[in-house]
């Protein structure tokens, strides 16, 4: 059985008025949820919301890691660090840490690797850019991605751990492939994690990324193997992100 996953990825955005606001707005009728909701803001914040979402089914989620435990990595925050403030979640090789901060599929891997041995769930991001996908490259670079990750972890390991798939292209430019497209590409992955093991394939939740928001979240998370998203620019509008949550 796979959950449905609402995970909200909030960037480099947010403060504390906006969180209070953000929390007094979507807890205010106190909403129930059937799917799993995660919100991910940055690392200052994680304390401040984990002790908003005490009592709620809300969990809370980080959006990189460090692989090393402890040691001479100023600035960067370990697994550990983050297992300790209740973080059940991690994005690892998001589009942006891979474009901007050279992250590679050797650091993503390793990333994925302390998380799932800190015991959190890491939400590996894969997906092409504009031009992988004008060269017909997408399935190509995605199964890469992969590969390297199950390679080197082993299939084994990662359960438990989610994929989301972000085409590059769609990432707040308001433009999104079709759903039978995404869903496509989902199935595709999901055949990928079969070539490493069948349990692992039918149980990992495969989320959809990429401009998602409540015009067409409905539409994405009703494919098959959607099994919910990973959102950007909407989750941080408290209305927005509680009715996609709401319609799954
Ligand atoms: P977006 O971002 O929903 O703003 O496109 C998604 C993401 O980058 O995870």
């Amino acid at each position: 059985m796979r959950n449905t996953i609402i995970a909200g990825n909030w960037k480099m955005n947010s403060d504390k008025n906006f969180i209070d606001e953000f929390f007094k707005e979507l807890l205010l009728g106190k909403p129930s949820f059937t799917a799993e909701i995660v919100i991910c803001p940055p690392f200052p914040y994680l304390l401040h919301i984990a002790k908003k979402t005490k009592d709620i089914a809300i969990k809370l989620g980080a959006q990189s890691c460090n692989a090393n435990h402890n040691g001479a990595h100023t600035g960067e925050v370990s697994v550990e660090m983050l297992s300790d403030f209740g973080v059940k979640y991690v994005i690892v090789g998001h589009s942006e840490r891979r474009a901007l901060y050279a992250e590679d599929d050797l650091m993503v891997a390793k990333k994925v690797g302390a998380v799932v041995n800190a015991n959190m769930k890491a939400i590996l991001c894969v997906g092409e850019t504009q031009e992988e996908k004008d060269a017909g490259k997408t399935k190509g670079v995605i199964k890469n991605q992969i590969d390297s990750v199950l390679n080197f972890l082993g299939a084994k390991s990662f359960s438990g751990s989610v994929i989301a798939y972000e085409p590059v292209w769609a990432i707040g430019t308001g433009i999104t492939p079709t759903a039978e497209k995404a869903q496509e590409i989902h199935s595709f992955i999901r055949e990928l994690l079969a070539d490493y093991d069948k349990e692992l394939a039918k149980n990992t939740a495969i989320l959809y990324g990429g401009s998602m928001n409540i015009n067409n979240a409905k539409d994405f998370i009703g494919c098959e193997d959607i099994d919910g998203g990973l959102i950007g620019g909407a989750s941080l509008k408290a209305s927005d992100f509680l009715k996609i949550c709401k319609a799954v």
